[in-house]
């Protein structure tokens, strides 16, 4: 269940922010042969019993360029004309074949999609105006979980109590946050709470190398509030599997995060990670993500960019790290740096 909303989800599910992405991912170039990969993708994560998957208003092509574009014009003209055209989820797994396995199959698949909490969105309408756009590009008329992406740079009740309106209309099955502190977390859950609304999720970095969740309060207030952690960039953007080297690092943006110093620093804990996986016959990637479902309460979303990523995920579950090992892990983790999170974490 998603905290305490009654909404059921995977224990994994798939995040979708790679597919269609021309700013951070593929090296800025969107194809055929990438868009059937990501087809594939969500194909196999669903062949594989995994129905969970996470969007948002801000992915997919070209939107950075258009945010930045919308700023200049809110600066010109004090326009409003922020039309996000992803959700990309619709655009690359058109809901006709989420349909087609529905009727074929009975498949349910539950989609997570976000509120872009820009500085030129005041109040509460703006929730439900963004909203009303989203489900008109993903053909549904409700999603299972709306959440409001980062904290806002004027306030968040505003956007709060259009999420509890949202809820209370029908539109969406539950809601969450996304990069939230603890503090941020605390004053949401009481404010929906007030209207009745369970806060059912906070989305944040949190991987074996990214452990701040841990230390800065939000995993400890989110299993005290019954919410859950939905972990993003829960494989350390690939560089958790193992496959990126000192001498293979990364394309892209990336290559700035993970580079090669980096990951020099992070072999000791690859070995030890696929040591322990080939006792188990899993994959690094299975190993990480593993680590993490045994935290409790933690739903990760890793990306994935094709069927065998996404069929590598499956096979994260149905089995458990033994408590040594996943304490074992941690104290090796705790040798590496983490690299810088995503700014809004500290708005
Ligand atoms: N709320 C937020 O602010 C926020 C921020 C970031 C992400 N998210 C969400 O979290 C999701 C996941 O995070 P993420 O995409 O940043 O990072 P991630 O899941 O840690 O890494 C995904 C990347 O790892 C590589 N990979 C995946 N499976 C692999 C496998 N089995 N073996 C080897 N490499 C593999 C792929 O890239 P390559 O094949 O190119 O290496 C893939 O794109 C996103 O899609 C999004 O839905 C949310």
């Amino acid at each position: 269940m998603l905290g305490g909303s009654g909404v059921a989800v995977t224990k994994l599910g798939i995040g979708a922010w790679s597919w269609g992405d021309t700013t951070y991912w593929n090296d800025f170039e969107w194809d055929d042969r990438k868009l059937k990969d990501a087809k594939g993708a969500f194909e196999a994560s669903l062949d594989s019993g995994i129905t969970f998957f996470d969007t948002a208003e801000v992915y997919g092509a070209g939107v950075g360029i258009k945010i930045v574009l919308d700023y200049f014009l809110l600066y010109c003209s004090f326009s409003r004309s922020f039309q996000s055209n992803p959700d990309n989820l619709l655009m690359l797994m058109t809901f006709r074949f989420i349909k087609e396995r529905k009727e074929k199959e009975g498949v349910e698949v539950a989609i997570a999609t976000k509120f872009a909490a820009l500085p030129w969105r005041f109040g509460r309408g703006s929730v439900i105006s963004a909203l009303k756009g989203s489900l008109s590009r993903l053909g549904v008329s409700s999603v299972e979980s709306y959440q409001l992406h980062w904290p806002g740079i004027w306030g968040n009740e505003g956007y709060l109590d259009g999420l509890a309106d949202a809820y209370e209309q029908g539109l969406v099955k539950s809601v969450g946050v996304s990069n939230y502190s603890e503090k941020r977390l605390r004053d949401a859950h009481e404010r929906l709470k007030k209207r009745g609304v369970p806060l059912a999720s906070n989305q944040v970095n949190y991987s074996l190398i990214y452990r701040n969740p841990e230390e800065n309060g939000v995993k400890a207030a989110c299993d005290e509030l019954g919410i859950t952690l939905i972990a993003y960039s829960p494989i350390a953007q690939g560089a958790l599997t193992g496959k990126y080297t000192p001498a293979n690092p990364p394309t892209g943006p990336r290559g700035r995060i993970y580079t090669s110093d980096f990951l020099s620093k992070l072999q000791p804990l690859i070995n030890k990670i696929r040591e322990i996986g080939g006792s188990y016959d899993k994959t690094p990637t299975q190993v990480v993500l593993n680590w993490l479902i045994c935290q409790g309460n933690v739903v990760p979303i890793p990306g994935a960019k094709n069927a065998e990523q996404a069929r590598e995920f499956a096979g994260a579950l149905g089995w458990l790290l033994t408590e040594q090992e996943v304490e074992e892990l941690r104290s090796m983790a705790r040798e590496v740096k983490p690299v810088m999170g995503f700014p809004v974490e500290k708005l």
